[in-house]
């Protein structure tokens, strides 16, 4: 599809028949059902209006607070900080404020977009919103989940804030929707590979909790220089469109406003979703733009006649609906989620408790290193409601901390690391998660893994490792086929193959964040001593040593993490609780949609 230019060059089509190219691919009957049930969107503001964003949906308000009664009764964690822990604790915390300055000042460098010139080009020349503007007029609230903020920066090929595009999830009346939003101020909005990864991802989600989808498209398509590798792959450009078929088929909703420039391969995003808005002189969309007609066939072509909003609405029939301005298609865009037919999710309050002890101290929790590891229920006295927890398996395995707890009135089961994990802590872990599985229930996984597994030094501790590596085997298969949402948060480590079982990146957990202090890495570069060679047990050549250990050093940060899409986004410690509880809230809302939910095993990835 991203070669669609050359195509066109060859078979020279006239301008107007390069816009109907475009078939309306997806028949849209199915999700007018049940319209007569929806309600109008003044009423869904209401009730958006009328709820903070902490604020918990629960369909039956008595039960909840059921629960929350019975939770009174779990027993209080103790989260005091000894007097011994002290000096750890403030080494934590001077390290914390060193990485929270870092993650500030990238985060400075992402809102800047292409800059400001492009800004500047953006606004004034092309007459366009800046994206974070557009998120404004769309969203309820600034109150949304921001995903990856930090990917695109320092890749190989340059940094590309924000990957180009803007990703989240945020309320649109009152409903939890996934965004995709290209920044055109980051070249023209064209996809980067990391861009690429990106969308797949906020698409992801979208699938696994059953998200409706808001495109905004405003993109020069394929970042051309890098086409290898973003066009040919599986999980290249052309998954996107697939994806949005499946994501069609799973009937969950999807909406495009095209905002700016669709061209080639970005224009099946909006023609692929189910309803389109187009924005009047700003939206245009072909598969070859007025250059390449003209040097295909000699014709001059404006865009707007080539591919703007008149002809799309009123010729090819590629978007639904024309807005006159951008403030009116995000308004349009409103009125199209009023029609979706979705529950809205009750307003009633649900109360709960806080915890007892303060989460900036979360700070001084936060590992710089994880010989400087405190113990795992000092964290979770900062997150859990009332600092209570029922702890499972207590005395056995105590490497792994296992047990149920609320987030904002939510019962969650916790596995929280709190030293290597060991033969009993593994199967204890394995135990609890079955069970976690057998009750529906989510969980949270707080990772601070261990940087290298201990060398074995005798045959007894050989075979105590070959029972360890059995036992986090039962792990990892609990926690793959666990059928609950699973969060994963690394506090601390995410090291070797101990972050499998804690539900790493690869398992598919419905979220995954880091803290800003968090290490990723096969090994933990601090506790490399000898170099690995093919052949020989190992050399100790100190210059190819001090290389690794820098190579490593780089590579196990948040940030570089972060910047490839390892994870959904570095969060700080003190907004921990509150990320976990709209996560909690986003996952829940599918119980309020009102077609039935599609049968996961159909969900190819
Ligand atoms: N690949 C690589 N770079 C691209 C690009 C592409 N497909 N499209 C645009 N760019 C770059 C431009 O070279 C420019 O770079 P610079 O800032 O370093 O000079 C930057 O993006 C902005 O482009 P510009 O044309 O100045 O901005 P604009 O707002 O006037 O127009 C577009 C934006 C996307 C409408 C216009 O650039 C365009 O039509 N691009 C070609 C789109 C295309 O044919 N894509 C086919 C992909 S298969």
């Amino acid at each position: 599809m991203w070669n669609s230019i050359a195509l066109c060059s060859v078979c020279k089509p006239s301008p107007n028949t390069v816009s109907l190219l475009l078939p309306r691919l997806l028949p849209l009957t199915h999700i007018f059902r049940r319209m007569c049930k929806g309600f109008s969107s003044k009423r869904l503001m209401q009730i958006a209006q009328n709820r903070a964003c902490s604020t918990l949906p629960g369909r039956l308000a008595g039960s909840k607070a059921k629960r929350s009664r019975c939770a009174q009764h779990y027993p209080l964690l103790d989260g005091r900080v000894l007097s011994v822990h002290r000096h750890v604790f403030e080494e934590n915390f001077r390290n914390s404020e060193a990485v929270i300055k870092r993650y500030s000042e990238l985060l400075q460098v992402v809102s800047k977009g292409g800059g400001e010139n492009a800004i500047l080009r953006h606004t004034q020349r092309n007459k366009k919103l800046f994206v974070r503007e557009r998120l404004k007029l769309l969203l309820d609230d600034e109150s949304f989940l921001e995903l990856s903020p930090l990917a695109g920066l320092s890749m190989p090929y340059g940094d590309v804030p924000a990957a180009g595009c803007l990703t989240g999830i945020g309320k649109i009346c009152g409903i939890w929707c996934v965004f995709v939003a290209n920044d055109a101020t980051v070249k023209g909005g064209t996809i980067y590979p990391i861009g690429v990864k990106k969308q797949l991802r906020a698409q992801e989600i979208a699938m696994q909790n059953r998200l409706v989808s808001v495109y905004l498209v405003d993109s020069g398509g394929a970042f051309l220089p890098l086409q290898s590798e973003l066009f040919p792959d599986k999980l290249h450009g052309g998954r996107i469109f697939y994806n949005e078929a499946i994501i069609s088929a799973m009937k969950i909703p999807q909406v495009a406003v095209v905002c700016g420039s669709c061209v080639a391969g970005g224009a099946y995003v909006p023609t692929m979703a189910e309803e389109a808005v187009i924005v009047d002189k700003i939206g245009t969309l072909f598969l070859a733009g007025p250059p390449l007609v003209r040097a295909a066939t000699g014709e001059y072509v404006s865009p707007e006649d080539l591919g703007g909003a008149t002809l799309h609405s009123r010729v090819s029939g590629c978007s639904d609906h024309f807005a006159s301005s951008e403030k009116e298609a995000y308004e349009c865009v409103r009125n199209i989620i009023s029609t979706l037919n979705y529950e809205p999710v009750p307003e009633e309050l649900v109360e709960h408790d806080h915890p007892l002890y303060s989460s900036d101290e979360l700070l001084g929790l936060a590992p710089q290193d994880y010989r400087c590891t405190l113990p795992v229920k000092l964290v979770l006295s900062r997150l859990l409601d009332g600092s209570r927890f029922q702890e499972f398996k207590a005395d056995y395995g105590t490497t792994l901390v296992t047990g149920f707890g609320h987030v904002e009135g939510h019962l969650v089961g916790v596995v929280a690391n709190n030293g290597e994990l060991s033969h009993d802590a593994a199967l204890k872990g394995s135990h609890f998660v079955q069970l976690c599985s057998h009750r529906a229930i989510p969980i949270l996984f707080f990772q601070n893994t261990a940087p290298h597994a201990a060398e074995p030094t005798s045959i007894s501790q050989a075979e105590a490792q070959a029972n360890r590596l059995k036992a986090q085997a039962s792990m990892m298969a609990a926690v793959a086929c666990a059928a609950v949402p699973k969060i994963t948060i690394v506090i601390g480590g995410c090291f070797g193959s101990e972050s499998y079982a804690m539900c790493g990146r690869s398992f598919s957990p419905n979220f995954l964040f880091l803290w800003p202090n968090a290490r990723v890495a096969l090994v933990d570069s601090r506790h490399l001593s000898v170099v690995p060679q093919a052949g020989d047990s190992g050399c100790t050549d100190e210059s190819e040593l001090k290389h690794l250990k820098q190579k490593l050093e780089e590579e196990s940060s948040a940030f570089y993490s972060s910047a490839r899409l390892w994870d959904d986004g570095v969060i700080l410690p003190q907004n921990t609780r509150k990320v976990i509880a709209q996560c909690l809230q986003i996952i829940e809302q599918q119980k309020y949609q009102v077609l039935p939910p599609y049968q996961y095993p159909v969900m190819r990835m």
